[in-house]
Parts: C-alpha cells; sequence; structure tokens
C-alpha cells in the first residue's frame, strides 16, 4: 500500500504527534511504501521568521529519524521541494467550493476567535489535500483532528473526477484507537496552540516538572475514580504495558490514591519511553550531513511520484 503523511514544523513535536501519527509511521514502513513529509509550506500559515523555520525543518527531520522513521523503508522529504504539489494545489482550487474551505475547523477555530485569517489558513485543505492526492496515497495515518481534511480531499478528488474523469487515487484516514486523541496538561487535545503539551524531546527535568503540575480534579483521595474519564490515566495508557495499565485502573476504582501517585509513574514510563530515541537523537545531531543527504534522496522520489500525477491531471484537465 502507498502510505503518506506530513507534520507541520511549527515547534517541537509533542506526545500527541507521536501517539497519534508517528507512531503510525514507523509501523507502517515495515510492509507498505511511505511517503513521509515536513510540511513547511503549512507551517508559513503560522511561522514567520526564515530562520527559525528552517531551523524548524531540520529538527523535525532530526525528531522523526530518531524516532524510528527508517530512510532505508520509507522516503521522507520536505514538503516545498516537490513544486508539483503547489501546482495541483491549483488545479484542486479551481473546483473547491467556498462552503466547503469555510466549514474546515482549522479557519473556522480562528474566525470563531475573531482572529483574521489569511487566504493561506482558508485554503490550508486543499494544499493538504493535493499532498495526498499527489502522492496516489492510499492509506494517510493522522490523529483524529486530521480526518476531516481527508474527507475534504476525497471531495475534491470527486469534484475533479465529475468535471475530467477519473484521476487520482481516493486515500483514506487512518486512527488508531488509542492515540488517536491525545489529551494535553490541561485535558483538552494537546496542542501546539494550546500550550499544554508535553515534548517528546528536551531537558528531562523539565519535562517531569511539567508533568507533576497537570492539572487535576479536587475530589478526595479516599473517593473511587472511573479511571476512563480521567486525563491522566489516558496519558499513562499510552506508555505502560496492559497489565499495568489493568492494576493502575483497579487503584482508581479502589479509591484512597492520590494523583501525585499517577504522575509519577506517567513520568518515570514516559522518561523510559522516550530513553533510545533521545540517545538516537544526540548521534544524529552530530550528522547532519547524513540527515540532509537522506532529505535530498527521498524529495527525489517523492518528485517522481508525484511529477507523473500531476502529468495526469493537467492532461485531463486540458492544460497542454
Ligand atoms: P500537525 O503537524 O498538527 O500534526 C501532526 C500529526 O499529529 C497528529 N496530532 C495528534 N494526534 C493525537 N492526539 C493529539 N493531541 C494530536 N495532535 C496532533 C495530527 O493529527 C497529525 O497527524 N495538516 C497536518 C499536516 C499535513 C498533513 C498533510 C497530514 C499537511 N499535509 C497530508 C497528512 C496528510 C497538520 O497540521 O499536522
Amino acid at each position: 500500500m502507498r502510505v503518506l503523511s506530513g507534520i507541520q514544523p511549527t515547534g517541537r513535536p509533542h506526545w500527541g504527534n507521536y501517539f497519534g501519527a508517528i507512531r503510525q509511521y514507523i509501523d507502517l514502513q515495515e510492509a507498505n511504501e511511505g511517503f513521509y513529509f515536513i510540511a513547511d509550506l503549512h507551517a508559513l500559515t503560522t511561522v514567520r521568521e526564515p530562520d527559525v523555520l528552517r531551523e524548524n525543518v531540520l529538527n523535525a527531520a532530526l525528531d522523526l529519524l530518531a524516532l524510528g522513521l527508517d530512510p532505508a523503508k520509507a522516503n521522507l522529504f520536505v514538503q516545498s521541494e516537490i513544486p508539483e504539489v503547489t501546482e495541483l494545489t491549483w488545479l484542486l482550487m479551481t473546483g473547491t467550493s467556498m462552503g466547503l474551505l469555510e466549514r474546515c475547523h482549522a479557519y473556522k477555530e480562528k474566525k470563531a476567535k475573531g482572529l483574521a485569517a489569511d487566504a493561506g489558513l482558508f485554503t490550508y485543505p486543499v494544499l493538504m489535500a493535493a499532498d495526498i492526492l499527489a502522492y496516489d496515497s492510499q492509506i494517510v495515518p493522522v490523529g483524529v483532528d486530521q480526518v476531516q481534511h481527508i474527507e475534504v480531499c476525497r471531495d475534491l478528488a470527486g469534484s475533479f473526477h465529475h468535471a475530467f474523469g477519473e484521476t487520482f487515487v481516493l486515500p483514506k484516514a487512518k486512527t488508531l484507537d488509542i492515540g488517536a486523541k491525545v489529551p494535553g496538561t490541561d485535558g483538552q487535545k494537546m496542542s501546539k496552540s494550546y500550550n499544554n503539551t508535553l515534548p517528546l524531546f528536551g531537558d528531562v527535568k523539565k519535562i517531569r516538572k511539567q508533568i507533576m503540575r497537570i492539572v487535576t480534579d479536587s475530589r478526595p483521595m479516599e473517593d473511587p475514580k472511573d479511571p476512563t474519564d480521567d486525563h491522566l490515566f489516558q496519558l499513562y495508557q499510552l506508555f505502560a504495558a496492559p497489565a499495568e495499565v489493568e492494576a493502575m485502573a483497579a487503584k482508581y476504582r479502589a479509591g484512597g490514591f492520590g494523583y501525585g501517585e499517577i504522575k509519577k509513574a506517567v513520568a518515570e514510563v514516559s522518561e523510559e519511553y522516550f530513553a533510545p530515541a533521545r540517545a538516537k537523537r544526540e548521534e544524529l545531531e552530530a550528522d547532519l550531513d547524513t540527515v540532509r543527504d537522506v532529505l535530498a534522496e527521498g524529495a527525489k522520489r517523492a518528485r517522481e511520484v508525484a511529477a507523473s500525477v500531476v502529468e495526469r491531471a493537467r492532461r485531463n484537465c486540458g492544460l497542454r
């Protein structure tokens, strides 16, 4: 199967990015043809400092490779190095209804907050559709917040087909049961824009402090609690083995234990879980040329595929 997904280089990746999406990339690279990219064009809608953007892109590549993306098995590249994708964005845009984009949540939320949205944010889902369609992608592993955008992609492909005949492969979103919507330190969805993230890399002591400050409810310690509606428990579940998760659930139900205990457990399991990736990242940092080579190779292969798909789209809609 052809698998594709992207991540925005808008800051350091967090637990939500890993458990919702990146973990899937790593699993799926074994038996599929993977195309994974760093969405720098999308990031331009928020990152407006060139040096920061450049640094973020390189950091995102280091992060993905450290977490286990293997360039011998999958292609890793930078979105903007495939100009065919921006060309395809225009081809799709000409058949996109304004109403469809008005219903997309990133734009809707920004508008609801009274913030000024630019045309880049408004048409963001069309660029994302082009990302997916340009590689004849069949499966798109993501967190639940991106599922709407993949539906939009299917709609846009459908409108194009209606006007110009069968052209694209229709993709399917793939989400996990556990991890599709990782909560942040305040219990809302973990998101860079809510300032509630727990990073994958960085100073361990600082992360531990952030974990200890996770917001909890104020029910008395002796009350039995339902583990399933507690975000600390949900975080613990991401890391611990099933038997440990069951033991923790039993403690919740029995009552008489404090949130401090599970916070400590979350800090310990998460530290241990990401330790190998931290070590790998340090190795890679000392060898940035190799990382740049990986991105160049990935872009070469991605471009071959995108060029042939976009050629098909150009032909079908009557461009020379
Ligand atoms: P981005 O950079 O916001 O997020 C990258 C991936 O992480 C997932 N994710 C989460 N999953 C579970 N729980 C959370 N709290 C959480 N927060 C983030 C996201 O669902 C995503 O899979 N528009 C995309 C980037 C993109 C893309 C694409 C993705 C551009 N083109 C084509 C797939 C296909 C984005 O902003 O992801």
